[in-house]
């Protein structure tokens, strides 16, 4: 639970700083409301204010700071010196910056803003910490990969106390798209295709961000991103229209958002696509009706960078004046990066075309963030040169960052056990782009990680084994290109050793915001050194680093053994190494199916039956749902990921009937009959038979990662409700219809695992 109350000892605790921080009106008037939550303070202030100072509350900038993140990441748009930005914190023209540099910069800023500016407001500091700050954690897509919220909670904390430290109050995460198109580069910020895995979780990276109150000051401000359906795009050609039932809107791409609230979210990014017509940004309809009606959402919308701005060029605006009217009236309160609010919104004031009260609304929401925040009670409270050089890269949060990245790793294949590998006796060629060297480890969306902090291949591996290691290390080809001699040297190597572990797959840059591919399978520079490899016949072991799922093919798909291993940051070396070398077992498994080509795309495995489906077995079958010669299924499901034991599933247990207000408890037997011990994901998957709106194949309704010892099993059980088998009716209303259900306990979305069904019975 968020604090909704200030606390005032901490007000009068605050430091040497903050004494002159005490004379500001704005806190004056805080101090001497109840809490924050009383409008008693706020309208005070509101009282106080210009329209001028109003639209500047709402109007938020890259940070100008010289060497700013900010720069890096997104197109250059507008070009204030930092200069210009001290004069406009100083006259009140802005709320805030994101994506700047350090505490150093913060302090500046904030002084301004509490000393020099007229209602002494405090800044609010926003950053994309996305999988990590100084500490880099896996991606999100490859942390979902653990199937273990838990873990997201946990590192979501550890880059919330490292930001935070340097000044950070907001961080715009999590980012809960649904992605069910590999082809759009964005997935890897998410959870994958999955709305349950997507649902656990954006609330669990919520909770992490926020902690236990937002007042703290290792707390971050958690946005849930982007408001909605940016993941549906057209093709997945990132920023391309969406066109999406209401019904899929409801069921598939609303509830991560839903859940991120749920959590305790107290901003939302509104995304930059359209919806059927009408850009997310400026959608009335989704930004008042569905998130302030009917989910009753009382915190901050931010546009996302230059949405605002962006709708002119959708064909929605004719000008400057009409987007800001547009996206304002829609529910956007705070604008990033345009401008166009200080530049608009006073004079539509003026003018009548948007309502004071409206305007007042907004900057009420914005004032009682950063009051949340504990920002009136100290805005230094997150400032803090020491904590920021001591609190990052701890012993603790790189551990961590080794943990996540091991859980997070998926073994596809592993062909008469050739894994784990012997630490010794064994001579190894690493081979591929990503064999050494400190690149691409960290991933994208990584503002403020350095990758050549960061653990490789080579030094991980190198570490394990020790000095006496017989490990060859050669490039082969770079990621998109070939290197002269590069594939003799490779075949060379390969030749002289005894096993070859493949380093290949994409950069980090070829995922992420605006890398949208149009096929998902390597660049054929890789694809021809995986090739000539394999053909020297000696046992190939993939090592793959990805920032969505694939399409394998050749000799990569054919390798005996395949790990996905994502951009697994600080510690992706030593991480992968304990894999290798049997130190951990695997126990990811994917959040994202892996198709058999990149033309099934967009594939998930919670389709639609079709009316002529192919029937049950390899061959495709005339006049059936599938492409010419071959199948529409994966060649990787949804949940897929093999361990080092050896996983039978058994005796299922179900009543065949659930009540209409019973829950109905369902189990199996998980036993592992390796000699190692492991950790098996147990998943939980219903069909419903028929009902008044169709219902995909398979439905994932829970899960569960076990702790296995070698040769031992669990009776795992599981309870489902009548509200697990709600959809979205005909009225767009959650019903449950009377039935039959499938029930499937299983290691991934299309394994038979145990299968049985059920009757829902009124
Ligand atoms: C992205 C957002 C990000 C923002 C600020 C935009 O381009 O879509 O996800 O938070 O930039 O960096």
């Amino acid at each position: 639970m968020i604090d909704h109350l200030l606390s005032r000892r901490a007000a009068l605790l605050a430091a040497a700083t903050v004494a002159a921080w005490a004379g500001s009106p704005a806190r004056a008037l805080l101090l001497a409301a109840d809490s924050i939550a009383s409008p008693a303070w706020l309208d005070a202030l509101l009282a106080r204010m210009t329209v001028e100072e109003k639209a500047g509350q709402l109007t938020l900038m890259a940070a100008a700071w010289a060497g700013s993140a900010a720069t890096a990441l997104n197109p250059p748009s507008g070009n204030a010196s930092f200069d210009q930005q001290l004069a406009e914190t100083r006259s009140g023209r802005l709320t805030g910056v994101f994506n700047g540099n350090g505490a150093e910069m913060a302090k500046r800023m904030q002084d301004v803003a509490v000393h020099q500016s007229r209602l002494k407001i405090p800044l609010i500091f926003a950053a994309d910490v996305i999988h990590g700050f100084r500490t880099i954690f896996p991606v999100p897509l490859g942390e979902a990969a653990s199937f273990e919220p838990d873990l997201a909670e946990r590192t979501a904390r550890a880059a919330a106390v490292e930001a935070s430290a340097a000044g950070i109050d907001w961080t715009f995460a999590p980012m809960v798209d649904i992605a069910r198109d590999a082809r759009w580069g964005r997935g890897i910020e998410g959870a994958g295709e999955d709305i349950l895995l997507g649902r656990r979780f954006a609330a669990a990276r919520v909770r992490g961000f926020q902690g236990r109150s937002l007042t703290d000051d290792d707390s971050l401000m958690a946005c849930a991103k982007h408001f909605a359906a940016y993941g549906a795009a057209e093709s997945g050609l990132d920023y391309s229209s969406v066109d999406v039932s209401e019904r899929t809107l409801r069921e598939v791409y609303l509830p991560p958002f839903k859940s991120a609230l749920d959590a305790g979210a107290v901003s939302v990014m509104a995304a930059f696509n359209e919806i059927s017509g009408i850009p997310a940004t400026a959608n009335e309809w989704l930004l008042r009706g569905v998130l302030r009606d009917e989910w009753k959402f009382g915190g901050l919308v931010v546009s996302d960078y230059t949405g605002d701005e962006e709708l002119i060029a959708h064909g929605f605006a004719a000008d400057a004046r009409e987007a800001t009217r547009l996206a304002f009236l829609a529910g956007v309160d705070m604008s990033m990066q345009s401008g166009f609010y200080i530049r608009h919104l006073p004079d539509l004031v003026a003018k009548g075309d948007v309502p004071m009260a409206r305007l007042d609304e907004a900057v009420r929401r914005v004032l009682q963030v950063k009051a949340r925040l504990g920002l009136f009670d100290d805005p230094f409270r997150r400032i803090h040169p020491e904590r920021e050089r001591t609190r990052i890269r701890t012993r603790d949060s790189l551990a961590l960052a080794r943990e996540s990245a091991r859980r997070s790793v998926v073994m596809l294949r592993n062909q008469a056990d050739l894994l784990p590998l012997p630490k010794s006796g064994r001579s190894i060629a690493l081979i591929g782009p990503f064999a050494d060297g400190q690149h691409d480890l960290n991933g994208t969306w990584c503002v403020y990680g350095d990758d050549r902090q960061a653990c490789d291949l080579a030094t991980g591996i190198q570490e394990k084994l020790g000095g006496s290691a017989r490990l060859s290390v050669t490039q082969g080809c770079g990621v998109e290109t070939s290197l002269a001699g590069g594939i003799e040297a490779a075949v060379a190597a390969a030749r002289a050793a005894d096993i070859v572990l493949l380093a290949i797959g994409e950069s980090a840059s070829m995922s992420g915001e605006a890398q949208a591919r149009t096929s998902v399978t390597l660049p054929a520079p890789q694809q021809a050194l995986a090739e000539a490899v394999a053909a020297t016949g000696k046992p190939v072991v993939v090592l793959l680093r990805n920032g969505r799922a694939m399409a394998l093919e050749g000799a990569v798909r054919d390798a005996p053994a395949i790990l996905v291993t994502w951009f697994l940051g600080s510690e992706t070396g030593r991480a992968v190494a304990d894999i290798l070398f049997g130190d951990y077992s695997p126990s990811g498994r994917l959040p994202v199916s892996f198709p058999i080509e990149s033309g099934q795309e967009p594939y998930h495995y919670d389709h639609k039956p079709t009316g002529r489906p192919n029937p049950p077995g390899d061959a495709p079958q005339d006049y059936k749902a599938h492409f010419r010669g071959i199948l529409n299924r994966a060649l990787y499901p949804f949940g897929h990921g093999l361990t080092y034991g050896r996983i039978h599933y058994s005796d299922l247990s179900a009543d065949p009937r659930m009540d209409w207000d019973g829950p109905l408890s369902v189990s199996a037997t998980i036993a592992n009959q390796g000699d190692r011990s492991v950790e098996e994901v147990v998943q939980l998957y219903i069909r419903d038979r028929a009902a008044s709106i169709t219902r995909p194949v398979r439905e994932l309704k829970d899960f569960r990662k076990i702790r296995l010892a070698p040769r031992s099993s669990q009776v795992v059980r599981f309870t489902l409700r009548r509200s697990d088998l709600l959809f979205v009716g005909r009225a767009l209303e959650p019903v449950v219809e009377p039935g039959t259900f499938d029930l499937w306990i299983a290691p991934s979305s299309e394994a038979e695992g145990v299968h049985g069904a059920f009757d829902l019975v009124r």
